[in-house]
């Protein structure tokens, strides 16, 4: 049977987006059932439509991804968390896909799955590892396993961090991440799916 991986992101100018793709890739390249998942927006229409850019980024955005829900998560055997970085902890829209959870924390239901982590700043020391160590402290709650990065690939000593993917690049300004940070990702998701499946026979 197929290791299943969620990846539930948010992503308003396409960095943690790509990084999300490249994860997936990652991840499938080793067999793996992907579902590629994007939290909505829970501003309205006018604070959106007052961004430039945001409301086409967004369109394109869910034209292509579902958002996620509860049973995707129950589906999952590894759940990657990613979020672009607000003021150095994670978006609000990512955040309210989590705590939609609860029930399923509340019944056990996500113990023992496999968790990661990753996502995008504008700045290099913008608060990337604040950030994915903050869902690190989400996935301890929710009784996931939390898989690291660390340096198990020549590929992550030249981009990531050592605590999950990770770009320094504002897709609103530079749209594309860097081709090391894509391989992180890539490296990211086929070493999550791995451990995942090891996982499988805890959980009965
Ligand atoms: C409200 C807000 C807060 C932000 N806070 C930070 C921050 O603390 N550090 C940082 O480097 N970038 C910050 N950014 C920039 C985003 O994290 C950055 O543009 C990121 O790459 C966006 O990812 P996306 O392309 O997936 O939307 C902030 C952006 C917004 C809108």
């Amino acid at each position: 049977m197929a290791t299943n991986v969620l990846i539930a992101f948010y992503s308003r100018n396409g960095s943690t987006e790509a990084l999300a793709k490249a994860i997936a890739e990652g991840a499938e390249a080793g067999g793996a059932e992907v579902r590629l998942r994007r939290a909505r927006e829970l501003v309205g229409a006018d604070v959106i439509g007052s961004v430039p850019g945001w409301k086409d980024s967004m369109d394109r955005q869910n034209a292509l991804y579902a958002a996620p829900t509860p049973e995707d998560a129950e589906w999952a055997d590894a759940i990657v968390f990613g979020s672009p970085t607000r003021f150095g902890i994670v978006s609000s829209e990512l955040k309210a896909y989590i705590d939609s959870l609860g029930g399923l924390w509340f019944g056990g239901k996500l113990f023992n799955k496999a968790g990661a982590a990753f996502g995008a700043t504008a700045s290099a020391h913008g608060g990337a590892e604040s950030t994915l160590l903050g869902l690190f402290a989400a996935m301890s709650h929710l009784g996931l396993v939390i898989v690291p990065n660390g340096y198990g690939d020549p590929i992550t000593f030249q981009g990531g961090t050592p605590y999950g993917s990770h770009t320094a690049v504002d897709g609103q300004y530079v749209k594309t991440p860097a081709d090391a940070d894509l391989a992180v990702a890539k490296y990211q998701g086929a070493r999550v799916a791995k451990v995942a499946a090891v996982l499988k026979p805890l959980r009965g």
